[in-house]
């Protein structure tokens, strides 16, 4: 059995043996990967980490701290504001967003949402093979993201990485196409700077975080964790969805008559086929959990994907069932203060785009010769390539 390597070339093929292997030994393990770093894959352990965020830090700050290391594992090349600082600066940069993702603005983004998945619907052709990611998950996913945003959705194929759309050939170059995408996101924070408006960027610019207004590059920073964050993570947990659907064709024609079970196969889809895979922690101090002994500096990755088929928690967790009672208790959000704040976004273009196929090309199959995952994004679990016949 090969050890535990979120950075190996088949991590996202072997992580279910690869966490039940550590899980058969207690909550917590060990890689020698990456200079050795804990391994989380209990339910309760993870959850207790996550809340304790004094001992398990997830800041970056190495100009304070050189046990800050982010959470990435190796550290990110660039740096995730929100999602790599503590409270209470972290509880103050969330608060600027939190208002866009109120339950009211999420209701209110329904209709939106349905429009960009009927216009992508009636522009996929039935006479041919078309590919379910590029022009289908991808292009909801994006226009929803951005139209949330403030961005102008007519851009919508300028701002996502070349990659997410297929354009990704042999020359392409992650690092410099993320560039491009920085460089309009900053003429954007510079117009909103110059005439604010009523979106996410202008209440950026103009917010204050413990008495002081972010710059121009901690502005792009957390504008990066929403316009890039949510698009492969969300595509990711639709195409899993349709890829299942078409294989287990009892499911599909149980859906296609249920709008709450559909609801409830989201979060079963969310536990099963995690898009996002798990998340770093470092350790501020000397701890005991899980039956370890953890030391002051060391790393642990919290494996959400492993957390979610703990059997004390999921039933025969190996198996996908679209009516399991408690789905929706998954860890693929994360949780505790970090806990992703476009959760409710994502479960509900999820269900919506679902939905669109279900309702509109239910005699859709995938030709799953032709299925390719896409591994460029680092830790995001998801499919760059599904072709598919519709009729
Ligand atoms: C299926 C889709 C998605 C998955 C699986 C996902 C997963 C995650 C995870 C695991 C975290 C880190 C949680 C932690 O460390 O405890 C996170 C954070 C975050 N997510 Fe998502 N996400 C998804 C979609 C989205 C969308 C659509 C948006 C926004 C448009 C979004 C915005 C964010 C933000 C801003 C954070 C940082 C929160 C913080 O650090 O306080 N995510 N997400």
């Amino acid at each position: 059995m090969s050890q535990f390597d979120l950075n190996a070339e088949d991590h996202l093929d072997r992580w279910v043996e690869q966490t039940d292997a550590i899980r058969v030994e207690g909550p917590i393990g060990w890689s020698d990967a990456d200079g050795g770093y804990w391994v989380a894959v209990g339910y309760d352990c993870v959850v207790e980490i996550t809340k304790n965020w004094e001992v398990f830090s997830c800041s970056n700050d190495q100009a304070r701290d050189p046990r800050a290391r982010g959470i990435g594992i190796p550290p990110f090349a660039f740096p995730m504001l929100l999602s790599e600082s503590d409270p209470p600066r972290q509880t103050k940069l969330r608060l600027l967003e939190i208002p866009f993702f109120q339950p009211s603005k999420m209701k209110a983004q329904m209709p939106i949402v349905q429009g960009h998945i009927d216009a992508c619907l009636a522009a996929l052709d039935q006479g041919r093979e078309v590919d379910l990611f590029r022009e289908y998950a991808m292009p909801v996913v994006a226009l929803t993201t951005m139209a949330l945003v403030g961005i102008d959705i007519s851009q919508w194929q300028a701002f996502t990485l070349k990659s997410f759309h297929g354009e990704g050939g042999p020359d392409f170059d992650l690092n410099s196409d993320t560039n491009r995408v920085h460089q309009m996101l900053l003429d954007l924070i510079s117009e909103r700077r110059a005439a604010p408006e009523s979106d996410i960027v202008s209440a950026l610019v103009q917010g204050t975080v413990l008495g002081e207004g972010l710059d121009d590059g901690e502005v792009l920073s957390m504008l990066h964790a929403l316009v890039l964050g949510g698009f492969d993570t969300t595509a990711g947990l639709i195409t899993s969805g349709l890829i299942w659907l078409d294989e287990h064709r009892e499911d599909h024609d149980r859906l296609r008559a249920d709008d709450a079970l559909l609801a409830n196969a989201v979060h079963e889809f969310i536990r099963f086929y995690p898009s996002v895979v798990g998340g770093a922690r470092n350790i501020m101090r000397d701890i005991e959990i899980g039956g370890r002994k953890l030391r002051d500096g060391d790393r642990i990755y919290l494996s959400w994907a492993g957390a979610n088929r703990d059997p004390a928690v999921f039933e025969a967790p190996h198996e996908l069932r679209i009516d399991r009672p408690n789905a929706d208790r998954n860890l693929t959000f994360g949780h505790g203060p970090h806990r992703c704040l476009g959760l409710e976004l994502a479960r509900i273009t999820g269900r919506l785009a679902l939905r669109g196929i279900l309702d509109r090309y239910p005699e859709y199959r995938i030709r799953r010769e032709g299925l390719v995952r896409h591994r460029a994004h680092g830790q995001v679990a998801g499919w760059s390539c599904v072709p598919a016949n519709l009729a």
